[in-house]
């Protein structure tokens, strides 16, 4: 297969989506929790990508030594200071519930180690910036595991926008409407924020890769009467950007009707790209994404489809690692850097003001 619609159409576009991660770049990581996120998506993307773990460590022992055994880790440690005492360990992976997050992190910059924390980083903007200039102080690198970005489908559209291949973008939109059983983290029923803070902030990070910040947000959020999560399981959000450009999310993970859709669009002056989130057809493991491409510039003949060749999880995890990896060999800034994300959790704080004040709200800077 060649020519427009075959294979050479898409190689420029393979190559931007590409995450292997060069042999040179590869160092020591110790992870930190043993939860279910480490066990289908952290450890199996890693050994896919050829980084060698070295150790784990969750302050459930047992569950750690499990969850070793099943991927082959090497040691258990037995305290987060033997992670850090360990002068193998140049880079700690941390999956912990997100209370849990910030004292790791300060730790681990106290011993010089570099970091990637998990979504959401910090659960207000003044941690996540003290956080930031801790990391910057003792020249240690931070990243965000914002890896929606890195996800096949989402990258691709970043991808063909980029090449120019839709014109000017022009609105991007979300449609997810599933049914998600929280009952798998005790720790979310009772948290008084979800679906902002722990899902669309996926899809806030994935829309910010593309459009960059918008100036203004607008988010109406509701339950469903007689769900177990206490906060938020739907949301209706919009977003206006500087260029002209628009987003708008409708989230919701209480559909009881079996007809699961999880799409996202991205419009431009001369063309489209449109796609659905596979995982989310059957979390965690799903099917694979779809990405399909209609473009006046390339041109092609109708829509296109991309031939995608991995998922959301694992394979995308091998982003957020891979552009931390890199940032420490050869100073690349990672795209989800810390100084990066939050202004990420600065649009999670706009939305939830939103919320509260039924209002649109200026993003801050
Ligand atoms: N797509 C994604 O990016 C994605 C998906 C799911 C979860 N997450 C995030 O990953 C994190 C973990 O989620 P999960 O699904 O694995 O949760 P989980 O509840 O299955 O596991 C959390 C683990 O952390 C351990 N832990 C708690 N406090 C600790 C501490 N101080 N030190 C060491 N271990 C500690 C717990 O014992 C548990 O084993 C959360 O922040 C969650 O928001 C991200």
């Amino acid at each position: 297969m060649s020519g427009v619609g075959g294979l050479d159409l898409w190689r420029p576009v393979a190559e931007a989506v590409d995450l292997a991660v060069p042999v040179e770049h590869r160092r020591p990581i110790a992870i930190v929790g043993a939860g279910a996120i480490v066990d289908v998506a952290h450890l199996p993307a890693y050994r896919s990508a050829g980084l060698e773990v070295v150790g784990i460590f969750d302050i459930d022992q047992e569950r750690a030594h499990e969850v070793a055994g099943r991927h082959d880790v090497p040691r258990v440690y037995a305290s987060l200071d033997e992670v850090l005492a360990d002068d193998r360990v140049e880079v700690i992976d941390v999956a912990v519930v997100a209370t849990a997050q910030p004292a790791i992190v300060r730790a681990a910059v106290a011993a010089g180690k570099h970091l990637l924390c998990q979504k959401p980083f910090a659960p207000d903007i003044a941690t996540a910036e003290e956080l930031r200039d801790l990391a910057e102080a003792a020249g240690v690198r931070v990243a965000v595991n914002q890896q929606l970005r890195y996800d096949e489908g989402v990258a691709v559209a970043r991808a063909v926008a980029g090449l120019g291949w839709i014109g000017e973008p022009t609105a991007l939109t979300v449609h997810v409407d599933i049914a998600t059983d929280f009952g798998a983290w005790p720790w979310l029923l009772v948290s008084d924020r979800l679906e902002i803070a722990y899902h669309s902030i996926h899809y806030l990070d994935a829309i910010r890769s593309i459009l960059g910040d918008p100036t203004t947000a607008y988010c109406v959020a509701g339950r469903r009467p007689g769900q177990a999560p206490a906060a938020e399981t739907r949301t209706m959000s919009t977003l206006r950007f500087a260029s002209g450009a628009s987003a708008g999310l409708h989230v919701n993970h209480e559909n009881l009707g079996g007809d699961l859709r999880a799409e996202f669009r991205l419009d431009g002056s001369e063309g489209s790209v449109r796609g659905t989130f596979g995982m989310l057809y059957d979390y965690p493991h799903g099917r694979p994404d779809t990405v399909e491409l209609f473009s006046r510039v390339v041109p092609t003949d109708g829509w296109v489809p991309y031939p995608v060749t991995g998922r959301w999880i694992p394979d995308a995890f091998a982003g957020p690692m891979g552009s931390l990896l890199r940032w420490i060999a050869t100073g690349e800034p990672a795209p989800t850097a810390a100084a990066d994300n939050v202004a990420t959790l600065r649009l999670v704080e706009a939305l939830y003001a939103s919320v509260a004040g039924g209002v649109a709200v200026e993003v801050g800077r």
